[in-house]
């Protein structure tokens, strides 16, 4: 009986953002800022539509969603960072990459079908207005929902199926601040070729295709806008353009990441600061605070927790 165990690397090690102190000062200082604003952003976002009842739309709750999955995806990466920033101890057991690696790409598939979900729902908003409450009902916001974290679960077994077994013997430094799969698999001890092409297929075109069909969805809505009138186009684009801005900035990175075909790991290290502390702020800016109806909701948030204090005091 072979049981042999080609693992020998039981820890990886990350040589993060930057090597030099200083930068490293300004990155712990910058990020922690900025990952303080997204769990407040966020959090705020998801009980505001949770606690009022004048958001319990489709709309609303794919927004909730949303930033719920931005929450967590910031979490799973960035405060490891800090810590790294901050300790100098940069290392991951082996379990933890591959658990990051496994979280990641679920919240990641999640999202984009998320967002091509809060597409269908401003196209069939303002397309087909009529049909609006029998169409997104709450059955089908609540299939768009299971059938995101199920898609994204699908996505990211089956990538891992793949790598899981790969040998390790001995290489491991990742250049970057968190666990991916081209970085992993860069490690190991096998040829990897055909591991690099599999993850090309699966991420790589899962993010260009699903960047395409968004994009089309958004132009195909503003035409028709166009057409019906033309002064529905501004309030439309001004909606749409907030829309289109996340996609591109979320979408931008990981089509990056995983389909451009020479390893410049440098670059994918920054540009993933887009997906896991710039996107995760831009939500809830965009999203919530250019919106009336959320900024009255939160307004009778704060006036019933006030109510409440008056109450007991
Ligand atoms: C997510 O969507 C579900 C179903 O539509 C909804 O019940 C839930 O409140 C939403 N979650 C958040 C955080 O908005």
């Amino acid at each position: 009986m072979y049981a042999v165990n080609f693992t020998e690397v039981s820890e990886f090690v990350f040589l993060g953002l930057s090597a030099c102190r200083p930068v490293q000062r300004f990155l712990l200082a910058f990020s922690t800022v900025l990952y303080v604003t997204i769990v407040l952003g966020n959090v705020l976002v998801v009980f505001t539509v949770m606690l009022d009842p004048h958001l319990h739309s489709p709309m609303y709750f794919l927004l909730g969603n949303l930033s719920f999955i931005d929450l967590c995806l910031s979490t799973l990466t960035v405060p490891k960072m800090l810590s790294d920033l901050y300790s100098d101890k940069n290392t991951i057991s082996f379990q933890g990459c591959v658990f990051q690696i496994f979280v990641l790409h679920v919240l990641g598939g999640s999202e984009m079908v998320l967002l091509i979900a809060m597409a269908l729902d401003r196209y069939v908003a303002i397309c087909k207005p009529l049909h609006y409450l029998t169409i997104m009902s709450p059955r089908m916001c609540i299939l768009l929902l299971s059938g995101a974290w199920v898609i994204g679960l699908l996505h990211s077994l089956a990538q891992l199926a793949f790598v899981v077994h790969l040998p390790f013997c001995g290489p491991n430094e990742i250049d970057s601040f968190y666990c991916d799969l081209p970085q992993f698999i860069k490690l190991a001890c096998a040829d990897t070729y055909r591991m690099e092409f599999m993850v090309t297929a699966n991420s790589g075109f899962i993010s260009t295709g699903t960047f395409f069909l968004l994009m089309i969805s958004y132009i195909f809505i503003l035409v028709t806008v166009w057409k019906r009138s033309s002064g529905g186009l501004s309030k439309a684009l001004s909606t749409l353009s907030a829309h289109i801005t996340v996609v591109v900035l979320f979408f931008g990175p990981c089509i990056f990441v995983y389909m451009w075909p020479f390893p410049t790991v440098s670059v994918d290290k920054f540009l993933a600061i887009l997906d896991f502390m710039i996107t995760p702020i831009l939500n809830p800016a965009i999203y919530t605070l250019r919106n009336k109806d959320m900024k009255t909701a939160m307004r009778r948030l704060l006036y019933i927790f006030d109510g409440h204090k008056v109450e007991k005091y």
